[in-house]
């Protein structure tokens, strides 16, 4: 199946420009499953609270959502991209899963960075995975994490446990490990990941961060399948076949989650 990353560098706030701009960037992809930044719509660092919520929205009546839909039908694809979700109870920074059925369902980031945690709430839906059925009629299980998760391995962990072969991972890095340890996730859990970064700086106050795009995918053996430099826009494509994910023995006597020792690791 074929596996696709976009990178960009969308304005801040300018959703409407920055939904035009990737419509017209994914209208002739050839693809299985794409995946796009975190908040790849919005922008990242917010100035105020007021400029989160000129931009959250509600999920799946929001104008992003219905957006991924239409660009799911037309591309007949899966679809995973991050946007600020707008509910009753607050903000949380989310990823939506959608295909041609429709919204498969939502991730919301369980660790927040730096001033994220000014305008987020943390996730409250544990780490859902999706049963995809790509063009070609291979099945895979798709997991998703948004960015700092990485920095989580038990949240890689987890999602290979629930039976991840593909782990998407939308994200807005701006701290310079994350391409170093994505290889290190891929192998230690043998799963592909597929990190969409972004490109580009945000300024809020006297304070700049600069993203540092370097989207890749990885693949169980911690290999480097393709990844893309620290300035350009475009869209990575790979081909891979997710049933490789699944056979996790390393030798003989050695199966990577079934030798895992529970009793005796402290996790908190
Ligand atoms: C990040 O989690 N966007 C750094």
């Amino acid at each position: 199946m074929r596996v696709a990353a976009l990178q960009h560098n969308p304005a801040y706030l300018d959703v409407d420009g920055n939904l035009d701009a990737v419509e017209a960037a994914v209208a002739s992809l050839d693809t299985d499953l794409l995946v796009l930044p975190e908040l790849f719509a919005s922008g990242y660092f917010f100035r105020s609270r007021a400029d989160v919520d000129t931009v959250a929205e509600e999920i799946p009546g929001g104008k992003t959502t219905q957006r991924l839909l239409k660009w799911a039908r037309d591309l007949d694809c899966t679809i995973v991209a991050g946007l600020p979700e707008y509910t009753d109870k607050g903000l949380y920074n989310t990823a939506v899963v959608v295909d041609k059925s429709g919204l498969r369902g939502t991730y919301r980031k369980l660790h927040l960075y730096y001033q994220e945690k000014l305008h987020f709430l943390p996730g409250d839906l544990g780490l859902p995975v999706f049963d995809q059925i790509a063009g070609s009629g291979t099945k895979y299980r798709l997991g998703v994490m948004i960015c700092f998760d990485w920095y989580y391995p038990e949240v890689a962990r987890s999602l290979a446990l629930l039976g991840s072969d593909i782990i998407a991972h939308p994200s807005n890095l701006v701290r310079r490990d994350c391409p170093r340890a994505m290889p290190i996730r891929a192998l230690e859990n043998h799963v592909f990941t597929i990190t969409a970064n972004r490109i580009g700086r945000e300024i809020a106050g006297k304070e700049e961060l600069e993203f540092i795009g370097q989207s890749l995918v990885c693949d169980p053996r911690g290999d480097v399948v393709q990844q893309m430099s620290r300035d350009e826009t475009a869209t990575l494509i790979a081909e891979i076949d997710p049933a490789t994910a699944r056979d996790r023995r390393i030798t003989p006597h050695n199966n990577l989650l079934a030798d895992r020792r529970p009793d005796s690791y402290r996790l908190d």
